[in-house]
């Protein structure tokens, strides 16, 4: 992919609109724990549950699973697949636990203070909130299946959100080609 990919633009076309998260699914440990965490403390309802015996996947496997799905309030989803076999995916080893999560979105500081309550209410860790770079206000904790996660809100404003694009490759060339290498030194 060349600079084009920047316009996006292939053969001349523009790609389609790319509208947000449909659902971002993930295998779950232990269905109680996951449905009791991101319905009753979480509040995002349980809306659709598939499920398949001995079913041939995309991925050629042949399982047998529930796939749930809770609702956030735009629409979107999280979901789980649950094997019946009570583990949780296996982390990377070389890959630091806050590198993978899933940040969600809520509208404030008042929100953000609600959810640590909740969660904390509730005996899990909370980190934060913390600001990141003017871009974001953040807390993070971990799910029942071991998924890293943050919930968060914007801050900057329009003319630095303006600024951050306008930089932004420019920014990732310099670390692409100087800096990255440089550090992994
Ligand atoms: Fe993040």
């Amino acid at each position: 992919m060349n600079v084009m990919s920047k316009k996006s633009e292939v053969q001349g076309r523009s790609a389609p609109a790319v509208r947000g998260y449909h659902h971002y699914a993930y295998k779950c440990k232990d269905p109680a724990a996951t449905r009791a965490f991101y319905e009753d403390l979480l509040g995002l309802p349980l809306t659709h549950v598939v499920e398949e015996h001995d079913v041939k996947t995309t991925t050629g496997d042949v399982v047998s699973f529930a796939h749930f799905f809770f609702e956030l309030s735009d629409g979107s989803m999280i979901a789980f697949f649950d094997l019946g076999d009570g583990r949780a995916s296996q982390a990377d080893p070389d890959t630091p636990a806050f590198v993978n999560h899933l940040a969600l979105s809520v509208d404030g500081e008042d929100e953000l203070q609600d959810m640590k309550q909740r969660l904390e209410g509730a005996g899990h860790d909370v980190v934060g909130p913390m600001d990141h770079d003017d871009f974001v206000r953040s807390i993070y904790f971990w799910d029942p299946n071991g998924i890293r996660m943050e919930f968060a809100y914007s801050i900057e404003t329009p003319d630095q959100k303006a600024r951050a694009a306008a930089e932004a490759h420019q920014m990732f060339e310099r670390w692409r080609t100087k800096t990255s290498p440089a550090v992994q030194k």
